[in-house]
């Protein structure tokens, strides 16, 4: 959802700039620009992505040592190169780059028009950045106030980051709602959307909070203040993330990176939490919680998009386990329902980045009406791990690839861990099963190595498929939100139609769809409901729908059937969407690189949506 990157020091920034923007291009790629200040400001705008803008700008003047860029992820017009960042004051000697949305633009621009400002692009940015200097002008402001003024304006989100041709050293930058963070080298400063870009440089940083304003000045200490004009104390922190992490490391995508990192990544959720030996599960970062949980009448879990997926595994994980009632909800819908909360909720927040603007408004509510937050996410001091009354943190790594992979699989793997501590707790599971489950959980990180052998096999079962126009996944128990997530990963990166349903369901609707010509994946590694599910891979042949099964090694009767098979380990079968999950991400992959399909950075995107 856009990334923005600043530098203020004594190095060429351009260089610096352009690289932050690569490694933030996962946010956003319709369009890039960058500007530096050199006595003059230039700047360069394209549509596209950063390798076109590192085109466009060849030969051109991107000296200074103090410059501003963006990538886009389009929201107040069209992606083009009018509307893509900087955008520029009157005056010409402020430009601005911006990430959210400034929800009230449309009144503050009928307001400038009146007074002879004009506008070049259809963005909110554009007025944000008219109204800091309007403001400048008109209450003789310097940039600092003028931009304290315009955001206690402004209705919205933002990450801002100004520069102003007459403090060729000076960066005013300022968020709410959408992540900032600032780099603290020495005698420079970088300021971005993630650490990302900054990790090179420096490990100093401060993560701002909502509705503060920092300003960054060669040879000066950081200042920060919030847009109600109260001086903050720096909070300086040490990033633990190492520059390999957000290399590709010899893959061809950070898809196919992270799909193969799991091992190590569910690894990382247990350590320090799971001890099979001794029969304990720890989560330091909910033990004051706990005993709330154990009491909890119920537990809601709100995500979006594949967070949401992890949350409807968790529902069965809990209700199986800890015999709590869980309810799992999309967090745009559950924050515009005015719904029922009650003090004695537990709310579980489920967030890769932590960003989610919708799942970061739905948290607010719940707060507010008394529940308690768990937080589960990926990036460590991120927005909704702030707002939440305690959690625990993924620890799968930077996950880049736009499609979610290894942060899935380590959402399961804290849900499970809870919902195994919380069963402990309440004595729903006996100590032996207890015991049991541990060691299988233990076990899981070999086994997902053992499930990714498949891979060569998929690579081959990938071109039957590339021509498809839908596909559907079913699945059933635990494997129907693997269902659901496998289809959304073929969607969302190969662009092939693909609906993902509860087996049983099928016969009500979707079985109309099937015929020759109808890819059927169907999840069958289930122990409770197998002839069951066998019923429906039945009910898909009499129709001729051509049968993928994803099933247990060993299995004979699902393997008759079916026209492909891709087989996983054997498992306790509340644990298989570790494994099953594997084989349909790296479906999804190899079948959207045949389509020639950007796999890190499918089209209309964006990895983090900071926007509703
Ligand atoms: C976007 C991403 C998805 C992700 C969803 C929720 O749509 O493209 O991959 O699952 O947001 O993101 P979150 O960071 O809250 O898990």
């Amino acid at each position: 959802m856009c990334g923005i990157v600043g530098y203020v020091g004594s190095k060429e920034a351009f260089p610096i700039l352009l690289k932050g923007l690569y490694r933030l291009e996962y946010r956003g790629y319709d369009s890039a620009g960058v500007a530096m200040l050199n006595g003059k400001l230039n700047m360069y705008k394209t549509k596209g992505k950063v390798s076109e803008l590192e085109n466009f700008v060849k030969g051109k003047d991107t000296s200074g040592t103090i410059g501003i860029a963006h990538t886009r992820w389009a929201t107040h017009g069209e992606p083009n190169n009018v509307n893509a960042h900087p955008h520029l004051s009157q005056s010409g000697k402020l430009a601005m780059i911006h990430n959210g949305i400034i929800e009230n633009y449309a009144s503050i621009k009928e307001e400038l028009l009146t007074r002879g400002y004009t506008f070049s692009s259809d963005t909110d940015t554009e007025v944000l950045i008219q109204l800091i200097e309007d403001i400048m002008v008109n209450e003789k402001t310097d940039l600092e106030e003028a931009v304290r003024i315009a955001l206690n304006q402004v209705v919205g989100a933002y990450a801002i980051v100004v520069i102003s041709k007459e403090h060729p050293d000076m960066l005013v930058a300022a968020r709410k709602g959408s992540p900032l963070v600032v780099g603290i080298g020495e005698d420079e400063f970088f300021l971005a959307s993630d650490a990302a870009p900054i990790i090179e440089y420096t490990k100093d940083v401060v993560y701002l909070n909502d509705e503060e304003i920092v300003v960054v000045k060669k040879n000066e200490k950081i200042r920060i203040k919030t847009i109600k004009n109260q001086l903050k104390t720096p909070y300086v922190q040490t990033l633990e993330m190492n520059l390999s992490q957000l290399e590709k490391s010899g893959y061809a995508h950070f898809m196919l990176k992270e799909i193969f990192e799991q091992p190590s990544s569910i690894l990382d959720s247990m350590r320090g939490r799971l001890n099979a030996r001794e029969g304990t599960v720890k989560l330091g970062g909910i033990s004051e919680y706990e005993q709330k949980m154990k009491n909890a009448k119920r537990i809601i879990i709100i995500a979006c998009g594949t967070s949401w997926h992890a949350g409807l595994v968790g529902e069965y994980l809990f209700e199986e386990l800890a015999r709590t009632p869980v309810e799992v909800e999309y967090a745009s819908e559950f924050r515009y329902r005015n719904p029922i909360i009650s003090e004695d909720d537990i709310v579980i927040a489920i967030s890769q980045s932590g960003e989610t603007a919708d799942t970061l408004a739905a948290i607010e509510l719940a707060r507010a009406k008394g529940a308690t937050i768990i937080g589960i996410c990926n990036v460590v001091g991120s927005s909704i791990a702030r707002a939440t009354h305690a959690g625990s943190y993924t620890h799968a790594g930077p996950e880049i690839g736009v499609a979610s992979t290894k942060a899935f699989t380590a959402q399961v793997t804290i849900l499970t861990l809870m919902a195994l501590r919380i069963a402990e707790m309440k004595g729903t599971v006996s100590k032996s099963r207890f015991h049991q489950l541990l060691s299988e959980l233990e076990a899981i990180p070999n086994k997902v190595k053992d499930a990714l052998k498949v891979d060569d096999q998929v690579k081959e079962l990938a071109k039957m498929f590339i021509y498809a126009r839908n596909f559907l996944y079913l699945g059933r128990g635990y494997n129907y939100p693997v269902a659901m997530e496998g289809a959304l990963k073929l969607k969302e990166i190969s662009y092939i139609h693909a609906e993902g349903y509860p087996a049983a369901e099928m016969k009500h609707g979707p079985i109309a769809l099937i015929d020759r010509e109808m890819p059927v994946v169907v999840v069958a590694t289930n122990k409770g409901t197998y002839e069951k599910v066998i019923s429906n891979i039945q009910e898909v042949k009499a129709r001729k729908g051509k049968i993928i099964a994803i099933v247990t090694k060993g299995d004979k009767t699902v393997k008759e059937l079916a026209d492909y098979v891709l087989e996983v380990p054997e498992t306790e079968e509340m644990l298989v969407p570790l494994l099953a999950t594997v084989p349909l991400q790296l479906l999804a992959y190899h079948i959207a690189v045949m389509r020639e399909c950007n796999v890190d950075q499918p089209r209309n995107l964006a990895k983090s949506v900071t926007v509703e």
